[in-house]
């Protein structure tokens, strides 16, 4: 599959089959993170994968969003630096994690698995489930496993409104 076909393919999948992912795919998926760029090449992150039941039924949890545990891993994306900004006034961390994450989506799209990303989730709460540091922040919870969702067209503004040559309007 070129880039083109998985970007094209990945959608959000908020239904999971019943089926396991393997350590060589998960491991695939989790490269796709490692190779994405980031401000100075700081790679100012950790990838927590979580596959125990428990511990994924608290996450779903605390997203509110019951559909999360019905995937075999939910891998949180987790920012080691979330106070730096780039000298543009946009802090990094989030941009860093957004690319890494999409790796992620991209990389699963290739290899037939679905994903969501979930934004919407008790910061506190997530960090209690993983044990995550006061001063990092978490990003985005990836559920991550084979679909059993249908697949829906995707809704996009067309390209004629989002696109402006030469200067904003
Ligand atoms: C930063 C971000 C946060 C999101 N948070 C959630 C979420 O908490 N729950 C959810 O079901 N979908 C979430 N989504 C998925 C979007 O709803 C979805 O990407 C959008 O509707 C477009 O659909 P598609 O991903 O199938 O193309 C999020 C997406 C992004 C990029």
């Amino acid at each position: 599959m070129n880039v083109q076909d998985a970007i094209l393919k990945r959608r959000s999948v908020r239904d999971y089959e019943d089926k396991e992912v393997s350590s060589d795919e998960l491991k695939k998926v989790l490269k796709a993170a490692q190779m994405a760029p980031s401000a100075h090449n700081d790679q100012p992150w950790k990838f927590v994968a979580v596959k125990k039941e428990e511990r994924k039924e608290k996450l779903a949890e605390a997203a509110q969003q019951s559909f999360i545990a019905t995937a075999p891993v939910v891998i949180a994306a987790v920012a080691l630096n979330p106070g730096k900004k780039m000298s543009c006034g946009v802090p990094s961390y989030a941009v860093n994690l957004a690319i890494a994450v999409d790796h992620m989506t991209l990389m699963a799209a290739e290899l037939g698995l679905g994903t969501c990303w979930i934004g919407a989730f008790s910061q506190e709460k997530v960090k209690e489930i993983l044990g995550v540091p006061d001063d990092c922040k978490v990003v985005s919870l990836l559920p991550l496993g084979f679909s059993a969702d249908d697949s829906k067209p995707k809704r996009r503004k067309d390209l004629e409104e989002i696109i402006c040559n030469n200067k904003f309007q």
